[in-house]
């Protein structure tokens, strides 16, 4: 039986497309290993950035491993966050050079490459059994005091890793019914268009059959 949550794709795409989804219950009871970190962090290295510039950075803050880190990192997350998060075993700062590493010039990409590679991460995580959801709701100032963020480099989401849980673990009833809430997008054809944008990009374009 398909999950609720994962997507009644139009298209045919790849298994961990249509089956990853964000939760927020997560298995308190299941540890994360290093190994199934380090491999998460390797799909995150070989994303594409512009120049090769790898802007992103990560600190990963342990319960098991750096419970000092981890209760840190977790105070700067907002109360809503903080609610169910408390369940994720692991907590991810994920952040970014914001300059060109050789010429220090502004590096206007760095916001795309760091979330191609948090894309690649997230797939791998799913691969893997994992879960992940990020979290911009949270306090910049803090995060960096308590991570040690340099200069040049700006926090970006903490992510909440683990393996998925039950809803019923969640305190909020709001949050234990979206666990179940199929997810909603818009349709492809509402964002891609057909050499220009006053033309939408329908299926059968100028007689175009499928190849
Ligand atoms: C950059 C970013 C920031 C997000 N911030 C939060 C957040 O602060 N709190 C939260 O509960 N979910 C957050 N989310 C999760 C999104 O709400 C979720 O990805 C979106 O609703 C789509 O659901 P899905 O990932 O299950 O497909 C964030 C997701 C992204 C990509």
């Amino acid at each position: 039986m398909t999950h609720p949550k994962h997507a009644a794709a139009d298209h045919d795409v790849l298994a961990i497309i249509r089956e990853r989804w964000s939760p927020r219950a997560f298995d308190t009871t299941r540890p994360v290993s290093m190994n199934d970190l380090w491999r998460l962090f390797e799909a995150a290295r070989w994303a594409p950035s512009s120049r090769n510039e790898q802007p992103w950075r990560f600190v990963v803050a342990h319960r098991d491993h750096s419970p000092q880190a981890y209760q840190a990192l977790f105070t700067a997350l907002s109360s809503t966050n903080q609610s169910w998060a408390q369940t994720a075993p692991v907590l991810i700062l994920t952040a970014m050079q914001l300059t060109v590493e050789l010429t220090g010039e502004a590096n206007r990409l760095a916001y795309y490459d760091t979330g191609q590679a948090v894309a690649f991460l997230t797939l791998q995580a799913q691969s893997q059994g994992l879960a992940i959801r990020q979290m911009e709701g949270f306090s910049h100032t803090v995060a960096r005091e308590v991570c040690h963020v340099p200069d040049g480099f700006e926090p970006a989401v903490v992510m909440a890793v683990g393996y998925p849980g039950a809803p019923e673990a969640l305190a909020s009833e709001k949050h234990r019914a979206a666990e179940i809430t199929p997810r909603r997008r818009r349709r492809a054809s509402d964002f891609v268009f057909d050499g220009a944008w006053d033309n939408s990009f329908t299926r059968d374009i100028k007689g175009m059959k499928d190849l």
